[in-house]
């Protein structure tokens, strides 16, 4: 019989460096990774192509069984296509993100994606998953949990920095997304009970890496 894969989860704000040290532990262990904020990424950027209103929660959460879009996971990025189109450029701007976070307080449509978010950890040795309830909700039970924060004006200068945009600008659609993601009912953003806590503000990507590798190594005695 295979062994129950390592899951490892790591949550936490906007832009406090999740995606890229998430993928960093994934690749140092050679295991999968996903970033289940595409699935909701996805499904607004699929409505808003198919014209479906973003307050719809019954078209919304019929869309997310719909076989005209897809979630693949790959080791650089979580991609989607629709109608076999890969669109995965187009999700990953802020302006998608404000919209995936307004469908994603809908709790038809959270659940509805989630079989196919703990899917990712199917058939494969370790899975590396990053968002705002993978450790309270899509893999309550991780081996390894994560809450990765950092300060609000660090986060708002390396977003701000990386798509060449104005720092208060994006810290307030910051704040107004990290606001609607931790108080909507279903599965808010909030920092699992067995939680370790990591403020990456005054520490750079390879630090927070190590801090974190070090954990994993430790809990699971590597
Ligand atoms: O991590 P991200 O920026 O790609 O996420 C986009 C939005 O998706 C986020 O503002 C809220 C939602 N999301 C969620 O509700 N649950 C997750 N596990 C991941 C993302």
């Amino acid at each position: 019989m295979k062994s129950a894969p390592i899951i490892i989860t790591i949550d936490g704000p906007v832009a406090s460096g999740k995606t890229s040290a998430s993928r960093r532990i994934a690749e140092i262990h050679g295991w999968a990774w996903v970033s289940t904020g595409a699935f909701y990424r996805g499904l607004a950027y699929v409505a808003k192509r198919e014209a479906i209103s973003l307050d719809d929660e019954d078209a919304l959460s019929k869309l997310c069984a719909s076989e005209i879009w897809e979630v693949r996971t790959s080791s650089e990025r979580t991609k989607i296509y629709l109608r076999e189109e890969d669109v995965t450029a187009e999700i990953y701007s802020e302006e998608i993100g404000a919209a995936a976070s307004l469908v994603s307080r809908y709790p038809k449509v959270r659940e509805n994606l989630l079989a196919a978010q703990r899917q990712c950890a199917v058939g494969v040795k370790g899975l590396v998953a990053e968002g705002r309830d993978c450790g309270t909700v899509v893999f309550p039970h991780a081996a390894v949990k994560i809450y990765l924060t950092a300060g609000s004006e660090s986060r708002a200068e390396r977003r701000a920095k990386e798509e060449g945009k104005n720092i208060e600008e994006t810290m307030n659609s910051q704040q107004l997304r990290d606001r609607q993601d931790s108080t909507r009912k279903a599965a808010p953003m909030q920092i699992p009970a067995e939680a370790h806590v990591i403020d990456s503000s005054s520490h750079n990507l390879n630090e927070v890496v190590e801090l974190i590798n070090k954990l994993v190594m430790k809990e699971l005695e590597l």
